[in-house]
Order: structure tokens, then sequence, then C-alpha cells
């Protein structure tokens, strides 16, 4: 081989090996979660729902029309079909509406409406008394939101310009019209001043079966700030989403917002989709897509009760930094879950002498829950999840009751009993396994 031609292989196998690593190079995205078809919630807790990712779980609430806030976790979108609902909130009202979920400081909030003794519907405030969004929860108070100790529902968390606010829905004084507002919270539980009315049901596709603006949500990207909402009534198939955007200036001032002139999202009889809203957005594990959870119907002649399902898919955004919602998809349609997601691996726990594994006593849910052994049977109370707590310790987080393997009490004497507990990665829930 020539000394000419020898350099051309080398020049070749360099250009061969470069190719190959950039090839290989891995896309930003991680790999997408787990398929699965909507709904990812079946009736009858699953309308007007807020979805949040948080540390390797997706939490989940919705309309109960109970005196409760139950929670569902799961690792994945997936698994939500199948995850216990657990009352993270005893409400002492009726027919709890809407929650919406919360963090703020660390701590977990949950603003929802109930009636009370003949009372307006009002919005209210629970506080999680730790980091932990399955609580437990303490109650905070009302939102005096409008005069007159008034009607207000659909409350959500906005965050702007570094101050804290609170989007909601209520009746206007002036026209009746159950319109958008805008109220100032001087911390999480306390509304500053009364609503201020950002949007009022005025164009023909917000008055259909009746003329409503609610369900407010807040979406920032790229230093753009919308705000959407649901409008019509929830009690026809023409309920959608439409979307105001912020121009700037004080945010409680109507003029500080431009409504977009058509709907963002709405229902498709091609797909078997109708009244779709009153949504949240939220954003896949790796932090590279946005999602919405939405309600829908199934059939043209359904309302505003149970029979609205939760769904999800994928956001994508138009060239000019608007957000595309696309168009509900069907119930027959699979997506895959979001990128990221980390499906957890699960052990069984079994004593060598007993044959027994180690089991999530009659599926307690509640911090304190009784551990024992029982004969091994492969279900979500003898699953534990291994999680990594640094310096050789791990936790160990039952698929069931999502509490952790807990020294009760912080006992240190031989006999000390485990229970489960709200995981607080604390010395008693660490343990090494050699
Ligand atoms: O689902 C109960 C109420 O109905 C919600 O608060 C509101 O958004 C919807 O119209």
């Amino acid at each position: 081989m020539t000394v000419l031609c020898r350099r051309n292989v080398v020049a070749a196998f360099v250009v061969a090996l470069v190719l190959s690593l950039l090839v290989i190079a891995r896309p930003a995205h991680a790999a997408p979660g787990p398929s699965f078809t909507n709904p990812v919630v079946p009736a009858p807790n699953s309308a007007d729902p807020t979805l949040v990712f948080h540390n390797g779980f997706y939490y989940y609430v919705a309309t109960t029309w109970t005196s409760d806030v139950v929670m569902r976790r799961s690792a994945t979108i997936a698994g939500l079909r199948s995850a216990p609902e657990q009352v993270v909130h005893r409400t002492n009202g009726t027919t709890m509406w809407a929650p919406h979920l919360e963090q703020i400081n660390n701590r977990w909030y949950l603003y929802y409406s109930v009636e009370q003794s003949g009372a307006p519907r009002r919005t209210h405030v629970a506080e999680s008394a730790g980091s932990d969004p399955l609580g437990p929860y303490t109650y905070r108070g009302v939102l005096n939101l409008m005069p007159n100790n008034g009607w207000a529902i659909d409350a959500a968390v906005v965050r702007l310009n570094g101050a804290l606010y609170v989007t909601f829905s209520a009746f206007a004084p002036e026209d009746d019209l159950q319109s958008l507002y805008l109220a100032p919270l001087s911390n999480p539980w306390t509304a500053s001043a009364y609503g201020r009315r950002l949007s009022a049901p005025t164009l023909s596709w917000e008055r259909q079966n009746g003329a409503v603006n609610e369900g407010g949500f807040l979406l920032q990207r790229g230093g753009r700030t919308f705000l959407t909402y649901s409008a019509s009534h929830c009690n026809g198939p023409n309920y959608k989403i439409g979307m105001l955007e912020y121009r700037g200036g004080d945010p409680l001032n109507a003029s500080s917002w431009t409504k977009f002139p058509n709907p963002i999202f709405q229902r498709s009889d091609a797909n078997g989709v109708y009244g779709p809203g009153h949504h949240s957005f939220f954003t896949s594990p790796d932090g590279t897509e946005t999602w919405i959870a939405y309600h829908a119907n199934s059939s043209s002649s359904q309302g505003c009760g149970t029979t609205r399902t939760t769904r999800v898919q994928k956001v994508n955004w138009n060239a000019d930094g608007t957000p595309n919602l696309g168009v509900p998809v069907s119930t027959s349609t699979v997506l895959q879950g979001p990128s990221g997601e980390v499906t957890p691996s699960y052990v069984r726990i079994r004593n060598r002498h007993s044959d027994l594994c180690l089991d999530d006593y009659n599926w307690g849910t509640t911090p304190g829950a009784e551990v024992r052994q029982w004969t091994c049977n492969g279900l979500a109370v003898q699953q534990w999840r291994i999680t990594s707590a640094g310096d050789g310790y791990s936790t160990l987080v039952n698929r069931h009751s999502g509490l952790c393997l807990d020294d009760f009490e912080w006992a240190t004497d031989p006999g000390a009993e485990v229970r489960q507990w709200t995981c607080n990665d604390f010395a008693a829930q660490h343990w090494r396994i050699s």
C-alpha cells in the first residue's frame, strides 16, 4: 500500500469514527414513558384535573363532589389509572370542586371550592405540614375574593413579576356574567384585595350553552405569559379553552391583557371528544416537554357531571411562540408517555425463616400504617421501591401506601417497632441493605 493510499485509509477511518460518534449522539430528550390511552383517570373523581410532577412522581387531584380532596400518585402517566385515591384533606364543606395543587416555599397548597351550610360557594385553602404533596394538610381558611363573602370558584395560583396572585371565576356585580378574575395574595392563604375582572364571556364562542369564563391556568414560556381559561358552559359539548396574553403593566388591570380572538382547544366530533376544558399544564420529568391535562365527555349530550374524565396530551409550540394545543385525541389513540419517566423497579422482601413477605398490613395509607409479614402474593402492598438516601443508606417506599419504612417514634431499643410514615428523608427512614 503506497504512503498516499495508507494516509487515505487513515483519513477515511477518522471520518468514519467521527460520523459514528455523531450518529450515536444522544438527543436532548430522555426516553418517553410507557405508552397509554386516554382517559388516564376514569370517572367519577376525574373532572377539573390538576396534575403536578415532583421528585419522581405525578400528583393528581380533581373534583370529587364530596367533602374530601383525594390525591393519586404515580411515577408514570400510564400508572395513574391504577394509583390508589388517598384522602389528603377533609374540607368540612360539601361538593368539593376543582382543587388546585401548588408548591410555594417548600410547602404544598390546595385551593378548592365547597358549599358550606347553605352559604355561597367559596374558595378555601389548605397547607401541607411538610414538603410532601401527600400531606398531611392543615386548613388555612377562606380566600376573601369577592365583596359580601361572594361566590368564587376555580382558584389557581399566578406568579407574575415576582408577586403572587390567584385567578378565579365569579359573577361580576356589574353584569352578572361569570367572568375571569385576578386577585393579589399577601401570602398563599390571604387575598390582599378583592379580585379584579380580567375577562368576561363576550365572544360568541364563549357563550354557547351559557356565558362562562372559568378554570384559569397560567402558562409561561420564552418570556411570554399566557392565561388560559375555559369558556362557554360545561353543561354542553362546546366547553372549550381560550387564552389571554399579558402585555405588561399592572396585572390586575384588564388593559394589561389581550384576548386571543379564537379558542385554542375545542371539541372534536371526529375523535369523539366533547367539552374539553378545565385543564392544567405540567412539565415532563426531564423538563423538555409541556403537557396538558383536561377533562372531556365522550358524548355531546353529557355535561358537568361525573362523566367528565381526565385526558392528557403533549403541547406543541407555534413558530410565533404561542402554544399549539392541537385537537383533543381519541380514546383509541395510543400515546407515548412524557419524556424522562422512570418506571421505578420494586422488590419483594421475603424472610428466610417465615417465608413470608414484608407487607403494608391491611392496605394502610396513613402515617403510622403497620408493617407485618404476609403470604407472598406479589401485590402492590408487598412491593418496595429502594431509593438511595446517600452514604450507603436507602429509603424503602411501599408501592401501595406511598409511605416509607420507618423506625417508629425514633426508638433505639431491641423490639423497636417498624411502621410506615410520610417520607421525610430523616435517619429513622434510612436503611442500610448489606
Ligand atoms: O366541576 C365543577 C365545576 O364545573 C368547576 O369548578 C367548574 O370549572 C366547572 O364548570
